[in-house]
């Protein structure tokens, strides 16, 4: 039988502390879902299938999600392992392996999940536990080991006992099962005195058939965090921030200050580029080498900067290409806009690229100098080597080696203002 790889989302639980009209799985992290990140991890793990447990607020999550997976209902939030159950008929026919995510665990890492997948195979164990070492165990379920290491079982914290309270290596929640073991153990597990049949519980069960459990230890505990609640919100988009600049800061990109840039993912960034505070860089731009990026600076989502390119203090561009060398200092918005090199964009001046319906083009040629406070209203074409003078409203196109000025004449009313 061929062997398939099934990634299961479990989605159905309730987001009470999120005090919020929406599912928490629905609230963005650096401009995603949570949901949705879990979805594109377990799309990178090229799977056969990725099936999705939905229950509370499911229109939410599916209106996200589409039909980048497959859906299954829990009518009743029972625990964990009824969440599984509602699944159990998409994997009775299957063998290879499953691994369980959960949609409000949103910033592990793809790597993780392959190695732990890698594991369990090669392993061959019936269940690979993902664990963690927490000096802060408490709200975990924790790992019971025996004389020699191996895992026993897992134990919830309200049924722990003192002893186990101390342990300090922790359930993430995440794990990858051998499908025909799962499917012929979980079947077995009985209902706890709340009434929730625990997922956990199956460990305990393949044990005492005498399956081979395995556990793995996380690297790095932050992948395993969840999101409960709009503080534990901010504090994932930290860690991820982290993630993010230092692999840039790695890559040969100075950042000035880590606290307050944010480089949404999908960006790429040239070496010996320096980055000042309190800067945003939206997913899908393209920076080169030498460039510099002045605090304040907004760059929104398919720019592309050549190589030694300045964009200053208060700029936002979006849509834009700056070809090499060119500048825009200060103060400017330039949308919808084609920059040529050499080009130096005079403090205050903006594109007006929006018409109130649709965004029109700029574009502006190589060695141009744009005076300070022109408004480009698109859609317009500055030919090269052009000199707008500095107040213009710039309505036409302007020709190569061009002054164009376009603002009133000065009147001087000598007089006029004495007593
Ligand atoms: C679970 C684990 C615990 C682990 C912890 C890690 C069990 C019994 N315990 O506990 O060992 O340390 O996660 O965070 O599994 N969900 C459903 N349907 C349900 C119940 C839950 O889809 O009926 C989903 C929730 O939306 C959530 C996830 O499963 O995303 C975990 O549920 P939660 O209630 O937070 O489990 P914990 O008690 O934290
Ligand atoms: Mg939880």
């Amino acid at each position: 039988m061929e062997k398939d790889k099934i990634a299961i989302i479990m989605a159905a639980g309730k987001s009470t502390a999120m005090n919020s009209k929406k599912s928490k799985l629905v609230h963005k992290l650096y401009g995603k879902e949570l949901v949705s990140r879990v979805v594109e991890t377990a799309e990178k793990l090229d799977c056969d299938e990725i099936i999705t447990v939905v229950g509370e607020q499911k229109e939410q999550v599916m209106e996200v999600l589409k039909d980048r997976t497959k859906y299954v209902e829990q009518k009743e939030i029972l625990g964990t392992g009824h969440a599984l159950l509602q699944v159990l008929p998409m994997l009775e026919s299957k063998s290879g392996q499953v691994v369980i995510l959960y949609g409000d665990v949103p910033i592990i890492k793809k790597e993780t999940i392959e190695k732990l997948i890698d594991r369990n195979r090669n392993e061959r164990e019936s269940v690979t536990l993902l664990t963690a070492i927490s000096d802060n165990p408490t709200g975990y379920g924790r790992i019971i080991r025996n004389d020699v290491g191996e895992v026993e079982e897992i134990v919830e914290e309200i049924y722990a006992n003192e002893r186990q309270k101390q342990i300090k290596e922790i359930n993430s929640g995440i794990y990858c099962f051998d499908i025909e073991t799962l499917v012929s153990t979980i079947k077995e597990v009985e209902p706890r005195d709340n009434g929730q049949i625990y997922l956990t519980d199956v460990v305990k069960a393949m044990r005492d058939k005498e399956f081979k459990i395995g556990a793995m230890i996380v690297e790095d505990n932050t992948e395993i965090l969840g999101v409960n609640d709009r503080v534990q919100l901010e504090l994932l988009g930290r860690v991820l921030k982290m993630r993010i600049n230092t692999m840039h800061m790695l890559n040969g990109v100075t950042i000035e200050d880590s606290d307050t840039t944010y480089i949404y993912e999908d960006v790429k960034i040239g070496r010996d580029t320096v980055i000042h505070p309190n800067t945003t860089i939206k997913s899908d731009c393209v920076i080169g080498e030498d460039c510099e990026i002045g605090p304040n600076a907004y760059i929104r989502e398919h720019s592309t900067l050549a190589d030694k390119v300045k964009i200053g203090n208060c700029v936002e561009i979006k849509k834009t290409k700056v070809a090499y060398g060119s500048k825009v200092p200060h103060l400017s918005y330039m949308g919808d806009c084609e920059i040529g090199t050499g080009v130096n964009i005079g403090c205050g001046s903006i594109t007006c690229n929006y018409d109130g319906v649709n965004k029109h083009k700029t574009i502006i040629g190589d060695d141009c100098f744009v005076g300070s406070n022109t408004n480009l209203v698109a859609p317009v074409t500055v030919g090269k080597n052009v000199l707008i003078a500095a107040g213009s409203t710039i309505t036409e196109n302007v020709p190569d080696d061009t002054l164009a000025i376009a603002r009133q004449r000065q009147v001087n009313k000598v007089d006029w203002n004495k007593k």
